[in-house]
């Protein structure tokens, strides 16, 4: 690590969450009545997944068709066999009082009047649900709930809220030599600034997303890079499940538009998806048709695509009145009008891309990690919750149930923490201001294409060799980067997205079967003749620190 053991004056907080999505801003807001915290954001407040939601939340509201029993099953099965059944019931039994402490927030579900007239939520329906169940504010829930949870925590005297900052670095008890266990504080860089400085807290709580900007199609922020999986790997934590990456099905195909998704919910609303000759094909792939679970239609899209060497297929959902289209669909609606694509008349043109890390640092229920004092809450954990594969809309739940649950054992156990001594500068003494920042983006595409390439939604024993020979080169390179020049957002990002990147290999390559968002063509099928098995990568410095 590039440090000194000079004393200096440094920032202090009880609490530090690095992370303002929708995981972050919850914990924060649930544990600001007792306790002084920061929360960090590597760009503004709402450059983050959260804010990009479409489709909705996942709660049981209609009693008379749904039930809790019959969402914690779409959720088993959509998993795979990999999910873990107390966890499933713990989140899908929250899903009401998430939703209501939502509102309390300030977030405005869309209603619908029922057929005696009464005022309720309106529900969508997504790919494995078996029911109605998805709570959302028309097509654009995510940034319903970031802006609220952001006025609300703007307004608390006890959070302060800290935009360009990038966490580099945890420090733990035993960087610092001490005899005991523990989270310390973290180095981070004020990327405004340039400046990095040591923040002094009891409790760290990783809320920084997923990793899926290591693909290069992906429908996320580019604040997806990993850096929460990669920083719990450096100080010490297991890392399991990375080989079950999410494509989502349909990302919108135009040269104009990065990362704009077209939600499930418009396949939820009878969308059909079409070849360029107007031709259906999911009823080769399964009964489910469009609303199976998105492994299978990524899987088949791109199949697809591959057979008849097309850049892409059509999701077409002009059966529908204009009138519908707009009232749910507003926001793709306008998108869509934008780059001259009239969703009430034409087809969308979409492609897969990578949408969802449902593996990340090994938590337990209450969302601590191995290292006492470190949790992880949200896109960046593996709770257990979705196995193999997400079912659509249980993510912003699990975002809300574990920053609960993450609060009731915060509570419980600082007051047995001592604040932390005098933490060391981060030491630039050796380094000096790059001369070669091109090597920066060329070594971000490279890695890019090649997971892409080798390591998406159909992958073989040879191409995640050649993809593994790649990153190693790739990490050799930047490795010896930072250690020589002035470190930049960039560079840890491609720094952590590397690490990011052999983690999701080396789970891949550990599992000889396709299961769940993993298919290999070199064990096509499920291996049904031992109990399903989570993997599970244990760093070289687990349990020291
Ligand atoms: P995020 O919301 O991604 O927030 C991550 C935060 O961490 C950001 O503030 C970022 O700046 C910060 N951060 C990252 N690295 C660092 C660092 N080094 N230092 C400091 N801060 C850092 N799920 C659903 O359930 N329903 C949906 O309808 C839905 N639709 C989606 C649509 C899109 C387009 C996308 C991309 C995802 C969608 N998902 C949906 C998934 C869901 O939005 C995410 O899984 C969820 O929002 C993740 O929340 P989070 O709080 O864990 O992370
Ligand atoms: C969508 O709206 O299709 C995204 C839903 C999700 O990822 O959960």
């Amino acid at each position: 690590m590039n440090n000194s053991y000079s004393s200096s004056t440094q920032d202090y907080y009880d609490i530090v969450i690095a992370g303002s999505g929708g995981a972050g801003l919850s914990l924060a807001l649930h544990l600001a009545d007792s306790f002084k915290i920061a929360v960090l954001a590597k760009f503004a407040l709402t450059e983050c997944s959260t804010y990009y939601a479409q489709g909705g939340i996942s709660a049981v509201y209609d009693e008379k068709h749904d039930s809790i029993e019959s969402h914690i099953e779409d959720t088993l099965i959509a998993g795979s066999g990999l999910c873990d059944p107390e966890i499933v019931r713990l989140t899908v039994g929250q899903g009401r009082k998430s939703i209501e402490w939502l509102r309390e927030q300030g977030v405005n579900f869309t209603q619908e009047h029922s057929s005696s007239g009464k005022l309720r939520l309106h529900l969508n329906r997504e790919g494995g649900h078996s029911h109605r169940r998805i709570v959302h504010t028309d097509d654009a829930t995510g940034k319903a709930v970031s802006l609220s949870l952001i006025e609300r925590a703007r307004a608390h005297a006890n959070i302060t809220l800290l935009e360009y900052h990038n966490v580099v670095e945890l420090i733990t008890a035993k960087n610092l030599g001490e005899k005991t266990q523990g989270i310390r504080g973290a180095y981070v860089l004020n990327s405004l600034t340039g400046k990095i400085t040591s923040i002094a807290c009891k409790i760290l709580v990783l809320a920084t997303g997923g990793a899926n900007k290591v693909y290069l199609y992906s429908t996320n922020p580019h604040t997806s890079s990993g850096d929460g999986i990669a920083l719990a790997w450096r100080a010490g934590c297991r890392i399991s499940n990375m080989e079950f990456m999410q494509f989502h099905p349909t990302c919108l195909y135009h040269p104009s538009a990065h990362s704009f998704l077209i939600s499930e919910a418009v396949r939820g609303e009878g969308g059909h998806l079409l070849l360029p000759n107007g031709k259906r094909f999911m009823q080769q792939y399964d009964s489910r048709m469009e609303l199976a679970p998105r492994d299978i239609v990524a899987r088949a899209i791109d199949s697809e695509i591959k057979k008849h060497g097309i850049d892409c297929v059509y999701l077409d959902i002009s059966h529908q009145s204009r009138d519908f289209i707009q009232k749910h669909f507003p926001t793709i609606y306008m998108q869509c009008l934008e780059l001259d694509i009239d969703i009430c008349q034409q087809p969308i043109p979409v492609v897969p891309a990578a949408h969802y890390t449902c593996g990340g640092i090994l938590t337990d229920s209450h969302a601590r990690t191995d290292i006492p004092g470190l949790y992880a809450i949200g896109e960046v954990a593996c709770t257990g919750l979705h196995g193999a594969n997400r079912m659509a809309s249980n993510s912003l739940l699990e975002c809300l149930v574990f920053a609960e649950q993450a609060n009731l054992d915060i509570r419980h156990h600082i007051v047995n923490i001592p604040k932390p001594g005098i933490l060391p500068n981060w030491d630039e003494s050796k380094v000096s201001d790059s001369d070669e920042e091109v090597l920066i983006s060329h070594n971000w595409d490279e890695l890019r294409r090649s997971m892409w390439d080798y390591v998406g939604i159909v992958r073989t024993n040879k191409r995640l060799e050649r993809a593994m020979n790649r990153v190693i080169l790739l990490q050799e390179e930047i490795s010896e980067y930072y250690g020589q020049f002035r470190i930049s957002s960039d560079l840890l990002e491609l720094r952590n997205l590397v690490i990011v990147a052999e983690l999701i290999i080396r789970c891949a390559q550990m599992r000889k079967e396709s299961r769940g968002l993993h298919f290999t063509q070199d064990y096509p099928h499920t291996d049904n003749s031992k109990a399903p098995q989570n993997t599970i990568l244990i760093p070289k410095n687990y349990g020291n620190n």
